[in-house]
């Protein structure tokens, strides 16, 4: 019997490559905020969702491990990458086993619910291991310009596609596992329809400044203001309490990004204020107009060079010491250098950015821009076809603008004899 299982496996193994490139001909389909409210308000239908979804999860699924494969050798060989691309086709198998089943039968909506339960699980650790396999290659083999950007273009899109799969997976499971959350009636899985996001920058930069603490044993203060340009005229309510500014959108991605602003804007305060008695306060300025919200976290940590704004968003770099993968006796406040990159692919998920602009010698301010309007978040996701292939293509080339030389030009030769 179990070597009847092993073949049966081995044979379906041998067809996964068939099925990635079946389903990686289709283009995945982003869904707009207001979608995704639609699909869990109340005419949620699990029906609708599980047959949108062992279609459409097998797409990006497969869009991305075509990129995976596109990476180079040596890098695709550390046991890390190999962990990561075997736990992508048991997940991929596992969903195809839905397309022959009948929506109609309860039995099939409830193990696909758990199916996608135990998928999510497994791929809980896909981030640091990843980056365990990066830093295992640069170990290795160094690190020249042409693969450090093709890494950095393919981890940009693989975690911006992971973060999609899991937003589908948890919408899903969320809605359709039977338990209504009445704590919070305005959440339709992990979206509040009117997210406070006062709320949750004061929940974030709390949490940061515990673990400030904790390191430095102080932290900055949190100044914030407020600015709603939709209520220019009546900014206060009937009963005179201040209107919240309130949004369609995830409040655990908002968390995320802030809490990484937050931490970063302390360390850069405290490190460069080391002997004044008072630390700058962070300022926070959040701003809603017709089309953007946005924050803007405002430090005097010294700020960076310009030069090095583009670095900060490379997954290999942080000016901290590494912290250990299995050190999990305390969060460590900064030092993989995964803070910046995946906080902007967390903005850009629902069409909005995050930006640094810095004075060196002064500090620096954070942006980050979201959507006002639910019509208006709509998915961004990445997609294999040839404009991708070719960025995995790329050669060093000659650049098109002049290299200044560092030996000053000797303009003696130029002299007219006389
Ligand atoms: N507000 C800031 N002021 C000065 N430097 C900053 C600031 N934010 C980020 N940096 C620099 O960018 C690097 C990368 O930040 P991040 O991606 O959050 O990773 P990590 O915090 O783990 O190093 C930091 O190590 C730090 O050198
Ligand atoms: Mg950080």
């Amino acid at each position: 019997m179990k070597f009847v299982r092993f073949l049966m496996k081995n044979a379906a193994l041998a067809n996964v490559p068939k099925h990635i490139d079946h389903f990686s001909k289709f283009s995945p389909s982003p869904l707009s905020m207001k979608q995704f409210l639609d699909f869990g308000s109340t005419n949620a239908c699990e029906k609708t969702s599980f047959a949108f979804l062992r279609q459409e999860l097998p797409v990006r699924l497969s869009n991305i491990m075509k990129e995976l494969n596109l990476l180079p050798d040596r890098l695709l060989t550390t046991p890390s990458v190999q962990l990561v691309q075997r736990w992508y086709i048991q997940s991929f198998m596992e969903i195809l086993d839905f397309l022959d089943k009948s929506p109609d039968d309860h039995s099939v909506l409830d193990s696909f619910v758990e199916s996608l339960e135990t998928i999510r699980n497994r791929h809980n650790d896909v981030v640091p291991t990843m980056a365990q396999g990066v830093i295992e290659y640069k170990d290795a083999f160094g690190q020249d310009p042409v693969t450090s950007q093709n890494i950095q273009y393919f981890l940009d899109r693989f975690y911006m596609s992971r973060i999609s799969i899991r937003m589908l997976i948890n919408q899903h499971t969320l809605i359709f596992n039977g338990n209504t959350n009445p704590a919070h009636p305005n959440t339709i899985g992990c979206i509040d329809s009117l997210c406070d996001v006062t709320e949750v920058i004061r929940d974030a930069f709390e949490s940061a400044k515990m673990l400030c603490e904790q390191y430095y044993l102080g932290a900055p203060e949190l100044e914030l203001r407020e600015m709603n340009c939709n209520l220019l005229s009546f900014p206060f309510s009937a009963n005179n309490v201040r209107d919240p500014i309130q949004i369609s959108y995830v409040p655990s991605h908002l968390y995320h990004m802030l809490f990484e602003l937050f931490k970063n804007a302390m360390r850069a305060t405290i490190e460069t204020n080391e002997f004044s008695n008072n630390l700058p306060p962070i300022r926070v300025m959040l701003a809603l107009g017709g089309e953007d919200l946005s924050i803007k976290v405002m430090d005097r940590g010294g700020g960076v060079p310009l030069r090095k704004i583009e670095t900060l968003f490379s997954y290999m770099y942080s000016t901290a010491p590494r912290p250990d993968f299995g050190d999990n006796q305390r969060a460590p406040l900064a030092g993989f250098g995964y803070g910046l990159p995946i906080s902007r692919l967390y903005a850009r998920y629902f069409q909005g950015d995050l930006q640094l602009y810095s004075m060196e010698g002064h500090g620096t301010d954070a942006v980050i821009h979201m959507k006002a309007l639910s019509t208006d978040s709509v998915e961004r996701l990445p997609v294999f076809n040839k404009t991708a292939l070719k960025h995995y293509k790329v050669n060093l080339e000659a650049d098109d603008w002049c290299v200044p030389s560092k030996e000053p030009l000797d303009l003696a030769i130029y002299r007219v004899a006389k």
